[in-house]
């Protein structure tokens, strides 16, 4: 008997902090592939409203189509994330249809192919302004709503590579450390609300043949790594348990997520090995 209550005082622990997406609004960026594309899916299942977001409208319907089986109301609109212009007609198609944003899933991201100093400025311009500025920018258009709402939700999809370095990703990696330094900071100065860091290893999708190289060409070849990786739907599953949850990190992957402890706790083993993984 005993044994019973302290079963059930283990798993109302263990519940305790889940979150109830039904009915709940989600933004979604990045929803037109690969993770953001999964996760929106994932939350649809929850009953959660969604705004998607990212290039490509097929895609995005698509997404949109897919969502909608699940029973709940989904929008969408084409945004290009490396200008701002474009940042603003999302945000005002959001206020004027009403869509007061509970979750924000920021997602988007483009990758990096080349060594540092073979990218031209232009190019770690452009993937700080996809990866980092846009997210930063994006909830700051949202700042009235975020402050008079009770509780915010954000997922920020960082990466193993905003942990540490790693080569052919200087850029990359660059943008991926400020979105921990931003909206961690940002988590810490309001009581409203809660970040969540989604971090990835190695998850198969395409990011790869999108990925930037130094002169701005798209690399257009799947990367070995990258098709072994984890698989999308299994990645976003445990996404979206992490933010239920309010995890503040979660590491999303294989065996390759050992690095992240190997990099904390035994640095000098990190050097001796990070540049002898394939970077491809
Ligand atoms: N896959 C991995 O192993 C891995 C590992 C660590 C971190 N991540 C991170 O996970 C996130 C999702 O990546 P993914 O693997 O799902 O790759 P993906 O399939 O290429 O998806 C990236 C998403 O971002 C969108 N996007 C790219 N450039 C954009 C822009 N200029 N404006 C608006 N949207 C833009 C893409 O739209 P289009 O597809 O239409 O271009 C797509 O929806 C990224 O932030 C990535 O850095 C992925």
């Amino acid at each position: 008997m005993v044994r019973k209550h302290i079963f059930f005082v283990f798993l109302l622990v263990i519940f305790y902090k889940m979150i109830d997406l039904k009915n709940k609004n989600a933004l979604v960026t990045g929803a037109s592939s690969g993770i953001g594309a999964a996760i929106a899916h994932r939350l649809a299942k929850e009953k959660c409203n969604l705004f998607l977001t990212g290039l490509g409208d097929a895609q995005l319907q698509e997404t949109k189509e897919i969502c909608e089986k699940e029973g709940v109301k989904v929008f969408y609109k084409e945004c290009n994330f490396a200008e701002f212009a474009s940042i603003d007609e999302l945000v005002k198609e959001i206020k004027s249809i009403g869509f007061h944003i509970d979750l924000y899933v920021l997602n988007a991201g483009i990758s990096q192919r080349d060594r540092g100093l073979d990218t031209d400025f232009a190019i770690d311009q452009k993937i700080m302004q996809v990866n980092y500025w846009s997210s930063v920018y994006l909830v700051k258009q949202f700042k009235d709503e975020i402050l008079s709402s009770e509780h915010v939700n954000m997922s920020v999809t960082t990466s193993l590579a905003g942990l540490f370095g790693f080569p052919l990703r200087t850029s990359y990696c660059a943008s991926k450390h400020a979105l921990f330094g931003f909206f961690e900071s940002l988590d810490l100065e309001y009581p409203n609300i809660h970040v969540t860091f989604l971090i990835p290893g190695r998850i198969n999708t395409p990011i790869s043949k999108s990925a930037l190289m130094g002169n701005g060409e798209k690399y257009a070849k799947m990367d070995a790594g990258q098709a072994k990786g984890l698989d999308v739907d299994k990645a976003a599953k445990r996404a979206v348990k992490a933010i239920k949850k309010e995890k503040h990190r979660k590491l999303i992957g294989k065996g390759e997520l050992l690095m992240a402890y190997i990099n904390r706790y035994i640095p000098w083993l990190y050097y001796k090995i990070a540049n002898k993984i394939s970077p491809t």
